[in-house]
């Protein structure tokens, strides 16, 4: 069992996404432990509600960042519980090269667009804004930069004319509901191979969907 930590600021539909995979025995992984910067995430409750130990870890003084001695201890207590591949799940907080290095290559991240496309803040808003036909989402690995890292898995949505930004971001959320749990399972199997920016699935008979 691949055990995995789960760090979210917001409302946790991804993590929920992943904890009813889990238990659905579609993802061979456990949830060692979520933690959080924000006291008030749902994410908390649906973990309380879940059985699955999780802490509140304030962020420090930063708005974008943890602050370094903060980030010292994510590593502890990530390490101290065994994980193996810690899962970004909606959390605003860019990771520095510390808590990087501690899980080189086995940091995971979702996000709402198709990158290169839009990185940063409120992406399915960017997409609207830039007037495109079709976003989407992505897993990806992360490194320094921002949503930069090599790309794992993306499922593509189509914008619509009459799209606001919460009904593009609702499809655009159900997708990575499915995508996030599949790259976990896809890491747990140990079929992912990275060479150079590519990550390459083995085994067959993946194919994700486009609408
Ligand atoms: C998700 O849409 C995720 O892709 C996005 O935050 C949302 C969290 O939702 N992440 C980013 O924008 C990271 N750059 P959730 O709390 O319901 O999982």
């Amino acid at each position: 069992m691949l055990k995995i930590g789960v760090l979210a600021s917001g409302k946790g539909t991804n993590l929920q996404a992943i904890i009813d995979a889990i238990r659905r025995k579609e993802v061979p992984a456990e949830i060692g432990i979520v933690l959080s910067d924000n006291p008030d995430a749902y994410a908390l409750e649906r973990v309380k509600k879940a059985g699955i130990r999780a802490l509140y870890l304030p962020a420090g003084r930063f708005k974008t960042y943890l602050e370094e001695r903060i980030e010292k201890n994510y590593i502890n207590v990530l390490k101290k519980e065994g994980v193996e591949l810690v899962c970004l799940a909606g959390f605003m907080r860019v990771l520095k090269r510390d808590l990087l290095n501690a899980f080189a290559g086995r940091i995971i991240n979702i996000h709402p667009a198709l990158l290169p496309s839009f990185p940063g803040l409120e992406s399915w808003k960017q997409a609207l804004n830039y007037g495109v036909k079709f976003t989407g989402a992505t897993v990806h690995f992360v490194e320094e930069g921002i949503d930069s890292g090599p790309i794992i898995l993306q499922a593509v949505v189509p914008t619509k004319p009459d799209d606001t930004p919460e009904t593009l971001h609702r499809r655009i959320q159900e997708k990575e509901h499915i995508i996030y749990p599949l790259a976990i399972k896809l890491i747990a199997e140990n079929r992912l191979r990275i060479e150079g920016r590519r990550v390459n699935i083995e085994g067959s008979g993946l194919n994700i969907c486009c609408e």
